[in-house]
Parts: C-alpha cells; sequence; structure tokens
C-alpha cells in the first residue's frame, strides 16, 4: 500500500474535466492491473491510496509521478497491508468532505455503482489520512 499527496498543476479552468480524465483512466487501467485506491483532489493538493500487488503499484506509482499534472510528489506511508481496504474501488473519488461520492465496484473488467456504502475503520483512518495530506499547505502561512 502506498499513500503520497503531490501538488496539483491543474488549472482552475480545466480541473474538473481533468479530473475526471485522470479517474477514468485510472480506473480502466488500475482494473486491469489489479490495483485499487481512492484520490482525493483538495484545493491544490492531491491524495492518493493506491493498494495491490507490490510490483503493480510500484510500477504504476512510477508511470503517475511522470505525469505533468502534478508535482512535488512526496511519499507519506508505504507498507505492506494485510488486506486492502478499498478493495471494491478501482479508484474511488473522495469528495471534499473526504467521503468517496461515486461508489464504484470493480467487477471484471466493468465497473458498476456499488451498493449504499458506509466506511469500515481501515477506510476511515485512511481517508483522514487523505485529507490531513491536503490540509493546509502550500498557502504561505
Ligand atoms: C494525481 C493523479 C493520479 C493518477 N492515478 C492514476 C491511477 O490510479 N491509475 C492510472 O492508471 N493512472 C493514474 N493517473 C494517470 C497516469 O499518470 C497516466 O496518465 C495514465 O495512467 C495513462 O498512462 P499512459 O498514457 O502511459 O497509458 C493519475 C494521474 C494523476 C495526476
Amino acid at each position: 500500500m502506498l499513500v503520497y499527496r503531490s501538488h496539483s498543476a491543474l488549472s482552475a479552468h480545466t480541473v474538473d474535466a481533468e479530473l475526471a480524465n485522470i479517474l477514468r483512466a485510472a480506473r480502466a487501467k488500475n482494473s486491469a492491473l489489479d490495483i485499487t485506491g481512492a484520490l482525493l483532489l483538495y484545493d491544490d493538493w492531491f491524495a492518493q491510496v493506491l493498494e495491490g500487488p507490490e510490483k503493480a503499484v510500484l510500477a504504476l506509482f512510477e508511470r503517475i509521478k511522470s505525469d505533468s499534472r502534478h508535482n512535488s510528489i512526496e511519499v507519506m506511508e508505504q507498507r505492506p497491508a494485510p488486506a486492502r481496504a478499498f478493495a471494491r474501488w478501482a479508484m474511488a473519488h473522495v469528495g471534499e468532505h473526504g467521503d468517496p461520492d461515486i461508489p464504484l465496484m470493480a467487477s471484471g473488467d466493468k465497473l458498476v455503482p456499488a451498493a449504499a456504502w458506509k466506511p469500515t475503520g481501515e477506510q476511515e483512518l485512511l481517508l483522514a489520512q487523505l485529507r490531513q495530506a491536503t490540509r493546509g499547505y502550500g498557502r504561505g502561512s
């Protein structure tokens, strides 16, 4: 499991469309790579959890690191995890208030809406970590 944060290089005009592009690509590719996780964009900061086979996660992270849509990438946590927190999410989009707002489930090579969702303890911890990683940085105070 790998958690990082990075500084978004997206302009205010294109941020919604670009985020949708990122999530679309991530969901398609992650399902094929057996990778799951969650992505939060708050203010100008991304925070993301990537889960799955170590080699696949590290290879994907190398690709993500070279993406010009963000910079100042900083790994917050990297450790073997006994189980996935976001096993049903190819890539959850975490809304501003911290909850995944589009619960989607990878089902074979398709994504289907998940049933009513309540975060587990492990998910709460990771969501809190993502929120904290994106709050209060880069504002010069
Ligand atoms: C913040 C951020 C998170 C991303 N997360 C993922 C991800 O989880 N999975 C993924 O495949 N691509 C992700 N991407 C996009 C990749 O950097 C890359 O553009 C995409 O995988 C397409 O790669 P390709 O053009 O080499 O096929 C992310 C990009 C950014 C900026």
